[in-house]
């Protein structure tokens, strides 16, 4: 009999992990969310730090880290089915058990799903620049959505935000440091240095600049006043370039 493959790649770069024996996969899929808040005790059994990647995609980061991390608990979150059913496969396939993904927008998740000061990690990989002009509304980086992040984060939790759109980065960089104590990240990351994300192997391909970027929730900054200085910053109504769009579409 011949062995199935056990490595998965994309665009030629190996996807984190390995397809375990049949016997010992797991169900990764979070297909009911609560109308209340998420206990993460009873979602994984156990108390472990957790960590978020909203608008996941295929799931290539978070499972790579729910492999290198096992004592760290995952939830990924997309909008789009297809790609959670994706996440699903690999997640269930590799046997995971600290790993979890939902159908569901990163700001619904936080305000309706996250207890405040419950979680350890949030990280957003290129999130969608939306080039439509109708469509900007549906950016995700806003002021707002960024007093939820802090909100849901412990005190010092870790923020992750990456793109390769310009005008998003230039945005980012503008308002992430109202709530955060924010740092460009120059260079690759060490643990990945092919890309830790899909689009950002196909960035990363077509020789494209990709912004990264991590910052820890500000202690000093109180809910009630992160609010207050949302309310009063600009939109992301910046120009995100529609010449990048091709982009989206391999990706
Ligand atoms: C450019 S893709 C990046 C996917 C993945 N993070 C990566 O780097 O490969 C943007 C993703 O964000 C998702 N998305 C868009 N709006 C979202 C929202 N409000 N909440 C969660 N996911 C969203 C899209 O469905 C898409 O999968």
């Amino acid at each position: 009999m011949t062995e199935p493959n056990r490595i998965e790649r994309e665009f030629g770069v190996a996807f984190p992990g390995q397809i375990v024996d049949q016997s010992k996969w797991t169900q990764t899929a979070l297909k009911a969310m609560p109308d209340g808040l998420l206990n993460w005790h009873e979602l994984f059994g156990r108390d472990a730090p957790v960590v978020l990647d909203l608008g996941c995609g295929n799931g290539r980061s978070l499972i790579g880290s729910a492999i290198t991390r096992p004592d760290h608990d995952h939830l990924g979150i997309d909008i789009l089915p297809v790609v959670i059913r994706y996440a699903r496969k690999r997640g269930n396939q590799r046997g995971l058990s600290n790993i979890k993904f939902a159908v569901l927008g990163g700001r619904e998740l936080l305000e309706k799903n996250v207890a405040p000061h419950s979680v350890a990690e949030i990280h957003c990989y290129h999130p969608q620049p939306y080039y439509d002009p109708a469509k900007v509304h549906l950016r995700l980086i806003t002021p707002t959505f960024l007093a939820s992040v802090h909100r849901a984060l412990k005190p010092g939790g870790l923020l992750v935000v990456q793109t390769d759109n310009p005008g998003y980065w230039k945005y980012i960089r503008e308002v992430v440091p109202v709530f955060f104590d924010f740092h460009e990240r120059i260079g690759r990351w060490p643990d990945s240095p092919k890309g830790r994300t899909r689009r950002e192997i196909i960035a990363l391909k077509k020789k494209l600049p990709v912004f990264r970027g991590h910052g820890t929730a500000k202690l000093e900054l109180s809910e009630e006043e992160a609010i207050r200085l949302a309310e009063a910053m600009p939109p992301p109504t910046f120009d995100a370039d529609r010449r990048l769009r091709d982009l989206d579409r391999l990706a």
